[in-house]
């Protein structure tokens, strides 16, 4: 298929570009009414492009049901019986499959790598977690995934689901399939938030997409390792232990009443790209990443990124890129600001990594040109090894003290770092990126966490959703 065909098999990027082809005069919302730029140019940019799926997409009463044609092909391609595309992120699609699950008071096991969405989403549901900690590679400091023993410990507690994040944020995968059959044995659904795993399944250097590995539910970002407009998201699901109802009344529940076209257009369009041209352009991604690495190691004497054979078999997304900053003796924050003054900017870094994302749209070119920009950044930068330590984010083992949701309403106080110490918090906090709680609502806040949010804070880390974000005080729940 060469370039520009995409449209003949993509119904909703066929749909939002015969809107522009056509006239109109159009008396309905957006206000903007594609013609802004009469107003201002600068607003006209921004929002010109932008059309409604209802009366833009499609017409106001759904009739051609485009949108439900695409979610068709979605389903189809991924093999799900259940397939809906949001314009809400991730963080909606988690809080739409969550809130189908159970009914207040019930509880789930869940990976603590979760993202902050999936926290938020059990405060809405009213479900309580039961933690499953992952295990920590020993060589490389990085979290590898929930082990079944983890699992098994939760069962006697009776989950109703087991929600799992993968790959996690280091490119890192469970056992999936082990996990899938002990839950399966005991009749429950596996939803894995798959956020950073849109690509998996689509060639064979890469991992299986979830849900050809067995899982109930898959939820991908269509804008993260896919080329997708930001916010926009996927929801597959198969609906053996699911149920298809449940999930369309929870997802309308949380979805706007106005998506944005382009956005579900774009995940239309990726669909169609992955299907027609998946393999040959993930083909060029991996082959790039791979000399890219190749490149840059062949500069130094130790490895510095993380790579599928530091894994067992399959557990490692190859299209991740992240540097091992403590294998080249440096700070991760520090790479990152000296990347950023040659205009590269990366997805996450920590005093131990920096993690680069790469997608279906760098070119060789950008590869070579991050290779010269981190080969002179990392030989300027590096100094004494050091061995791999674990991020706050991977380590925290939480000591529950109440109910998450009771901990949500509950009436707090705001206590210095010192009196913190003991204290259940009434906060969510997590260093962001990755987004993964440190601690959570109703959690005890430890000296440990105390002093580990300080240091990742002052070492430069942005420490999101605290109340007080210079650390000096905490939300606490009163005594
Ligand atoms: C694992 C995970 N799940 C969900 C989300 C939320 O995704 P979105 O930004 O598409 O709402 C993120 C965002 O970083 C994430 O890392």
């Amino acid at each position: 298929m060469s370039t520009g065909d995409l449209r003949n098999i993509a119904p909703l990027l066929d749909a939002y570009l015969s809107y522009f082809e056509a006239s109109r005069t159009p008396f309905t919302i957006p206000g903007h009414k594609q013609k802004a730029a009469r107003l201002d140019p600068g607003l006209g940019a921004l929002v010109d492009t932008d059309i409604p799926l209802y009366g833009g997409l499609d017409e106001i009463k759904l009739t051609n049901k485009v949108l439900t044609h695409a979610e068709k092909l979605a389903a189809d391609l991924w093999g799900a019986d259940f397939a809906r595309f949001s314009t809400g992120g991730s963080t909606h699609a988690n809080q739409a499959i969550i809130l189908a699950l159970g009914k207040p008071g019930d509880k789930v096991a869940l990976s603590r790598t979760a993202h902050r969405s999936v926290l938020s989403a059990l405060v809405l549901a009213g479900l309580e977690p039961l933690w499953l900690t992952p295990e920590i590679d020993q060589k490389t400091g990085v979290p590898i995934g929930i082990p079944l023993r983890e699992f098994e410990r939760v069962l006697a507690e009776k989950p109703i689901a087991l929600l799992l994040t993968e790959p996690g944020y280091l490119g890192t995968i469970s056992d999936i399939s082990a996990l899938v059959k002990r839950a399966h044995e005991v009749s429950i659904p596996v939803i894995v938030d798959a956020a950073w795993g849109g690509h998996f399944g689509f060639h064979p250097d890469l991992p299986q997409h979830v849900l050809a590995m067995g899982a109930d539910a898959l939820i991908t970002s269509v804008h993260k390792a896919l080329p997708g407009y930001s916010a926009s998201a996927l929801l597959l699901a198969k609906t053996q232990y699911l149920s298809a109802e449940r999930l369309e009344q929870s997802f309308e529940t949380t979805h706007t009443t106005s998506p944005a076209g382009a956005l579900l257009a774009s995940i239309d369009a990726t669909r169609a790209l992955l299907q027609s041209r998946g393999e040959e352009l993930l083909g060029e991604l991996l082959e790039n990443i791979a000399i890219f690495i190749g490149t840059v190691e062949s500069k130094f004497t130790q490895p510095l990124f993380l790579k599928p054979s530091d894994f067992p078999h399959g557990r490692f997304d190859p299209a991740k890129i992240v540097l091992r900053a403590n294998q080249l003796g440096a700070s991760g924050l520090a790479v990152e600001k000296a990347l950023g003054t040659k205009g590269i900017r990366v997805e996450m870094a920590d005093q131990d990594t920096v993690v680069f994302l790469a997608t279906l749209t760098d070119s060789r070119a950008d590869f070579e040109f991050l290779a010269d920009g981190v080969i002179e950044i990392a030989q300027s930068l590096q100094g004494e090894l050091r061995p791999s330590a674990t991020a706050l984010s991977w380590s925290v083992v939480p000591t529950v003290g109440i109910f998450m949701r009771d901990a949500y309403f509950a009436a707090t106080e705001l206590v210095s770092s010192t009196d913190a110490v003991g204290r259940i918090s009434a906060d969510l906090i997590a260093p962001y990126p990755p987004g993964v709680a440190v601690i959570a609502p109703g959690e005890i806040l430890t000296q440990e966490i105390v002093s580990g949010l300080a240091s990742s804070h002052k070492a430069g880390v942005r420490i999101a959703y605290a109340t007080d974000p210079t650390l000096q005080s905490y939300r606490v729940v009163k005594k």
